[in-house]
């Protein structure tokens, strides 16, 4: 009888195996367990400088895999044809376009890949995609689980030994491909919100907390002549190697302790890796900071209500479990009404939201 049973149940899930949604489902589940190829192949070409190779200049010509192996490793040697399959592979993800001609496959440069070419600053993506996946920072993958386990150690730290932000000050190869990568993500950023976003009339003195190398600032200050003077406020170590900007004085400090003054201030990608008690304090600082009527202008990447499956929505849950997985497993991207609540939190009275960018949104909280 039981025999029966089991045979009918077995039956019947063979059937439902060959159905349309369990071919889909099987096929969905398989590209989500090779997912790691993708990054790890968009890294490799990275470090190959692929990019670069068939950019050159602005040509942008199909090249073979033969052929850009032959840019990026000139004196000879390497494989072509392994070459090949990590850009057909990343061709299905929209970085390079392939072009089949006489049975050849030739790839260029789609608008994502051109995101990994140097520009004449010497910056771009390329450098993030390094950053990310550097040793210390691939171990903490495999211990994201402890993060729901034990939030209050990262998974960064329980694999290095060490939080991220000090680890990185210690190894100075870190510490400046963290301010190559920073400025090759804002940069552009900033360029495109100050198209559209005009929150800084009337200031003249700005200070840019967490600001890094003081790129945004720089940008900033250029579009705004009237802005007397920028402070660059990041910790002693990272403000060492910045390079001098015109108008702006590097200050090296923590910003749990004290936040210099300034008619507004401003702060971009600091607040996601930070708890909300975190975020409270560092916001309670500025509003010590601001005078009356004064401003806190935080660019930070702002999760959607719902989780579908846009670009937009991915690309901004997957920064956050990067952020729970690397920095603080209980700092996070949040959504707007957590934004909000946090303004309540640490006293601002007014808060507003501008789109300014599909990734990161520019949050006013005004005194
Ligand atoms: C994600 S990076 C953002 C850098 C820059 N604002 C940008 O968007 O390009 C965060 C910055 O916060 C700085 N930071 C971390 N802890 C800090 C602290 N306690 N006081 C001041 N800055 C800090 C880091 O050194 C780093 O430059």
């Amino acid at each position: 009888m039981m025999n029966k049973e089991n045979h009918r149940i077995k039956e019947r899930k063979m059937e439902k195996e060959g159905t349309e949604s369990r071919k889909q489902a099987r096929l969905a589940i398989m590209e989500l367990a090779n997912m790691i190829s993708v990054p790890m192949s968009l890294n490799a070409v990275v470090r190959l400088n692929v990019a670069d190779a068939i950019w050159q200049d602005g040509s942008n010509s199909p090249l073979s895999a033969a052929e850009i192996l032959h840019r990026v490793l000139p004196d000879g040697g390497g494989d072509s044809e392994n070459l090949q399959r990590l850009l057909r592979m990343l061709s299905s993800y929209g970085v390079f376009e392939e072009h089949i001609t006489g049975g050849q496959r030739k790839y260029s440069l789609t608008d994502v890949g051109k995101t990994l070419t140097t520009d004449d600053q010497g910056l771009s993506f390329a450098h993030y995609v390094l950053q990310h996946h550097q040793e210390a920072l691939v171990k903490a993958w495999p211990l994201v689980h402890e993060a729901v386990v034990d939030p209050t150690k990262e998974p960064f730290e329980k694999a290095n030994g060490e939080a991220a932000y000090s680890y990185y000050l210690k190894k100075p190869e870190m510490n400046e491909l963290m301010l190559k990568a920073m400025s090759g993500v804002s940069v552009p950023f900033i360029r495109a919100m100050l198209e559209g976003y005009d929150g800084f009339q009337g200031v003249q003195k700005l200070v840019d907390v967490g600001g890094s190398g003081g790129d945004c600032l720089h940008m900033i200050l250029q579009k705004h002549p009237s802005i007397k003077e920028g402070i660059n406020f990041d910790l002693p170590e990272v403000v060492a190697k910045a390079p001098q900007i015109p108008r702006v004085t590097h200050v090296g400090g923590d910003m749990f302790k004290y936040i210099p003054q300034g008619d507004a201030i401003f702060m971009k990608w600091v607040l996601t890796t930070w708890t909300d008690e975190e975020c409270k304090h560092i916001m309670q600082n500025c509003y010590k900071a601001l005078p009356e009527g004064g401003k806190l202008i935080a660019c930070e990447p702002v999760l959607p209500e719902y989780s579908d499956e846009s670009h937009r929505t991915r690309a901004l849950l997957e920064g956050d479990i990067f952020v729970m997985t690397i920095y603080r497993a209980k700092g996070k991207h949040r959504t707007e009404e957590q934004f909000r609540q946090l303004a309540i939190s640490a006293g601002f009275p007014h808060f507003r939201a501008f789109h300014v960018d599909h990734f990161y949104t520019a949050l006013e909280f005004q005194k």
